[in-house]
C-alpha cells in the first residue's frame, strides 16, 4: 500500500490533472476528495500501465503514501486550506510534507507554517500558474519556505514543470510565504494585462468601429513578434470562438460584470502597504469594480452622452501605434510588479532573485511571454536591479515606443473609450522619470494646513513656515 510518491487532496480539474501529469513522469500518485465521482475520476482517467488512484478516504489517502508522505492540497483559498490541514494532521508523522499548491493569502501561509512547525510537519506555500491544461501537461511553479522538504520534492516537480530551453519552470523562490506572494504578484500583474488586452479591443471596436474579423486577425498578428505571450494567444481564439446555439461570436454574447477571486485585490491592498506604487494593477481591480454597476452605467450611458470627435489617422497607422503603445505599457506592468516584488522581499526577508522569478514566468503561467527573458536578462545583468525601467536595454525600448503611448491615449480620450490601463502605465512611466516630481507642492500645503513640516533641498533640517 505505502508505495505512492505525492498525494493531492482536492480532485478538481486542477488537482486531477496535476496527478496525471505526475503519472505521466512514472510517479505513482494517490488521491484524496469526498466527492466519489472525482475520487474515481483519477484511476479511469490514468492509462492503464499508470498507478493512479483515488478514495474519499483520509485514512486510506494517508496510508497509501510512501513515507515521509508528500501531501499537496490543492482547495479554495481560506478555510478549507485550514480545514484539509486539521483533518489531515492528526493521521501524520512527524517529517511529513503538505504544500498547499492554492491561491492562499500570504499571511494565512506564514501562520500555517508556525502552526505545523510545531507539530513536526513541514509546510510550504507553492503558486502554480497555467491553469487546467498547464497542471496537465506543465505549470509554472512558485515554491517558498521550507527549502528543505522543497529539495526532496525537487525531482516531482521539475519533472512536471513546462520547460523552456530545456529548464524547468519551477525553482526554490525564498523563505517563508515567497511562493504564495510571487503569485499573489503574478496575478496582480495578469489583472493589469487583461485589462490592458480589453482597452486596445475597446478602443478598435467601440471607439473606431473595428470588425470582429479585424481583430481576430490584429491578435493573431501580435502573437508572432515581441508581444508573444499566452494572453495574446488566447484573446486571439477566444475572439473567434462562435456559441454553438446562436450561432453568433460568443464573446458578444458574455455579460461585462467582470468577477474576482481576491488576489488582484490583495496585490493591491499590499503594495499600499508597503508603499509600492503599482497604479495599473490597481487599475485593473478598480475597472473589475467598476463593471460591477451595470445598471448605474446604464442610466449614465444616457445621461452623460458623447460629443463624437473626428480622426484623422488611418487605420494603418493607428494599428502601428497601438501595437508600440501596448507593449510600453506591458513591459509598464511588469515593472509594476516586479519593482512590487523587489520591495516585498527586502520587507519580508523572501531573499528572492528576481532572475529566477523571471526565469520561472518564462513558460507554463499565465503572464508568460517573450519579453520575460529580456526581464531575466536584466536581472543578470543586475541582481539587484529596482525597478527593469532602469535597465538600458528596456529602457531604450520605452523611449523608442513612448510616442505611441501618448498618441493612443490621446485618441482614446478623443473617443471616450476608457483606458486607465495604458493611462496609468503612462503616467507611472512619466512619474519614475522625473528627476522633480510636483511633490514639493504637496509638501508646502500640509505644512500651511497641519503644520507638518517640510524639507529643503538647500539646506537640511525640518521647516516649517507661517504661510499667510
Ligand atoms: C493562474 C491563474 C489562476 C486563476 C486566477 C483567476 O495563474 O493559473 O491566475 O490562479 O485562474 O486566480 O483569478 P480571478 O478569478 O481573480 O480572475
Amino acid at each position: 500500500m505505502e508505495n505512492h510518491d505525492f498525494g493531492v487532496v482536492g480532485l478538481g480539474v486542477m488537482g486531477r490533472n496535476l496527478l496525471l501529469n505526475m503519472a505521466d513522469h512514472k510517479f505513482a500518485v494517490a488521491g484524496l476528495d469526498l466527492d466519489a465521482e472525482k475520487a474515481s475520476a483519477l484511476a479511469t482517467e490514468a492509462k492503464p500501465d499508470q498507478d493512479a488512484k483515488g478514495t474519499t478516504s483520509a485514512e486510506e489517502f494517508v496510508s497509501m503514501l510512501r513515507k515521509p508522505r508528500a501531501i499537496m492540497l490543492l482547495v479554495p483559498a481560506g478555510k478549507p486550506v485550514d480545514s484539509a490541514i486539521a483533518s489531515l494532521v492528526p493521521l501524520l508523522d512527524k517529517g511529513d510534507i503538505i504544500i498547499d499548491g492554492g491561491n492562499s493569502y500570504f499571511p494565512d501561509t506564514n501562520r500555517r507554517i508556525a502552526e505545523l512547525e510545531e507539530k513536526g510537519i513541514h509546510f510550504f506555500g507553492m503558486g502554480i500558474s497555467g491553469g487546467e491544461k498547464g497542471a496537465r501537461f506543465g505549470p509554472s511553479m512558485m515554491p517558498g519556505g521550507d527549502k528543505q522538504a522543497y529539495e526532496r520534492l525537487r525531482p516531482v516537480f521539475e519533472a512536471i514543470a513546462a520547460k523552456v530551453d530545456g529548464e524547468p519552470c519551477v525553482t526554490y523562490l525564498g523563505a517563508g510565504s515567497a511562493g504564495n506572494y510571487v503569485k499573489m504578484v503574478h496575478n496582480g500583474i495578469e489583472y493589469g494585462i487583461m485589462q490592458l488586452i480589453s482597452e486596445v479591443y475597446d478602443l478598435l471596436k467601440r471607439g473606431l468601429g473595428f470588425s470582429d474579423e479585424k481583430l481576430q486577425q490584429m491578435f493573431a498578428e501580435w502573437n508572432e513578434g515581441e508581444l508573444k505571450s499566452f494572453l495574446i494567444e488566447i484573446t486571439g481564439i477566444v475572439l473567434k470562438k462562435t456559441d454553438d446555439e446562436t450561432g453568433k461570436l460568443l464573446v458578444n454574447l458574455i455579460s461585462d460584470q467582470a468577477k474576482a477571486k481576491g488576489t488582484g485585490k490583495w496585490t493591491s491592498q499590499n503594495a499600499m502597504d508597503l508603499q509600492a506604487p503599482i497604479p495599473t494593477i490597481d487599475a485593473a481591480v478598480n475597472m473589475r469594480d467598476l463593471s460591477k454597476y451595470k445598471e448605474e452605467r446604464v442610466e449614465a450611458s444616457k445621461k452623460l452622452t458623447d460629443t463624437p470627435t473626428a480622426h484623422t489617422s488611418s487605420d494603418d497607422e493607428i494599428l502601428k501605434s497601438l501595437k508600440e503603445a501596448y507593449y510600453f505599457a506591458m513591459i509598464n506592468i511588469y515593472a509594476q510588479g516586479l519593482a512590487q516584488l523587489h520591495i516585498a522581499s527586502k520587507e519580508y526577508n523572501y531573499g528572492l532573485k528576481l532572475e529566477d522569478v523571471a526565469k520561472i514566468w518564462r513558460g507554463g503561467c499565465i503572464i508568460r511571454a517573450v519579453c520575460l527573458e529580456d526581464f531575466r536578462k536584466a536581472y543578470a545583468r543586475n541582481a539587484d536591479l529596482p525597478n527593469i525601467l532602469l535597465d538600458d536595454e528596456i529602457g531604450k525600448s520605452l523611449v523608442a515606443t513612448q510616442t505611441s503611448a501618448r498618441n493612443v491615449i490621446k485618441l482614446a480620450i478623443d473617443k471616450g473609450i476608457p483606458t486607465p490601463a495604458f493611462a496609468t502605465a503612462l503616467g507611472y512611466y512619466d512619474a519614475y522619470r522625473s528627476e522633480r516630481m510636483a511633490t514639493n507642492l504637496i509638501q508646502a500645503q500640509r505644512d500651511y494646513f497641519g503644520a507638518h513640516t517640510y524639507e529643503r533641498i538647500d539646506k537640511t533640517g525640518t521647516f516649517h513656515t507661517k504661510w499667510d
